[in-house]
């Protein structure tokens, strides 16, 4: 098992991406400490990975809130003894363009997008340092924060953050043997903070279809593996070739 023994945070996981990159990742051994601030969701993404031979424990956490943060790395680290692998992956969009976007809901946006990672990952950071094992980060960003849109002002402008702060903490913690990356996907699965997927919803990228959750789990699961050893800060662009595409192109 290429993870035997080792233990992943996943952030988000009690849903779609979350929730895939959780179950690959437990299929290759990981332990996961499945994170979600939605206890039904988080306990069912455990339960239904521990009914499947796997290793899997809840932890109810908001990550908009640092102190919930904080509890939940010293939550795991009593649990499991020590931390592999985190997967930034919980976030929220806003929708909205600027002039109808409120102070407050920005705020709410990028604290869970990207404060939540700057903050997760200097704490777990600090443990596996302390491990002296290193360790693998991956900050999921969205291709929204690579274009300018007409809404969601506040998780485009968050996403791009995600990229950028992958950037300084893959420099910051190289020294320490810890890698760093991003991936960067593009409409997989049911859209941000909605439970339904259409299959038959439009797309324009070269593969002609939407992203399914696993085409995302398996990028995570190769960034976080040795097989990528010598790939760090990079942004793996998981959109079935959208972003390559030139407008006006189809
Ligand atoms: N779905 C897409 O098409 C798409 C496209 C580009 C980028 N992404 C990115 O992929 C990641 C996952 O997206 P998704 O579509 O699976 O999202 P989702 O909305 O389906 O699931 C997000 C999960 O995060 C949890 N969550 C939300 N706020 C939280 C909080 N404050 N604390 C703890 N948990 C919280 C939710 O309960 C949910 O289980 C996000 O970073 C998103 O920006 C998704």
């Amino acid at each position: 098992m290429k993870f035997a023994d080792q233990v992943a945070i996943v952030t988000g996981a009690g849903r779609n991406i979350g929730e895939e990159i959780s179950r690959l990742l437990a299929t290759h051994g990981a332990t996961i400490a499945v994170v979600d601030f939605d206890a039904a969701r988080g306990e069912k993404v455990a339960a239904d990975i521990i009914a499947a031979g796997g290793k899997a424990k809840a932890f109810i956490c908001d990550v908009s809130k640092e102190d919930d943060l904080l509890q939940c790395v010293q939550d795991v680290t009593a649990a499991f003894g020590r931390i592999d692998i985190l997967v930034n992956n919980a976030a929220i969009s806003d929708n909205k363009n600027m002039f109808d976007l409120t102070s407050a809901e920005w705020n709410k946006v990028l604290a869970v997008s990207l404060t939540a990672p700057f903050i997760l990952t200097k704490a777990v950071a600090k443990e596996m340092i302390a491990g002296g094992r290193g360790g693998r980060i991956v900050n999921v960003s969205s291709t929204t924060g690579y274009y300018g849109r007409s809404r969601a002002t506040a998780y485009a402008a968050a996403k791009g953050g995600v990229a950028s702060l992958t950037r300084s903490q893959a420099v910051q913690l190289a020294p320490h043997n810890i890698r760093v990356n991003a991936v960067v996907p593009n409409k997989i699965g049911s859209p941000v903070g909605k439970d339904e997927f259409d299959p038959t919803r439009p797309v324009v990228n070269l593969v002609g279809r939407p992203g399914v959750p696993a085409d995302l789990a398996n990028a995570v699961l190769f960034l976080v593996s040795e097989e990528s050893s010598f790939i760090v800060g990079a942004a793996l662009f998981v959109d079935g070739g959208c972003s390559v595409l030139m407008p006006g192109e189809s």
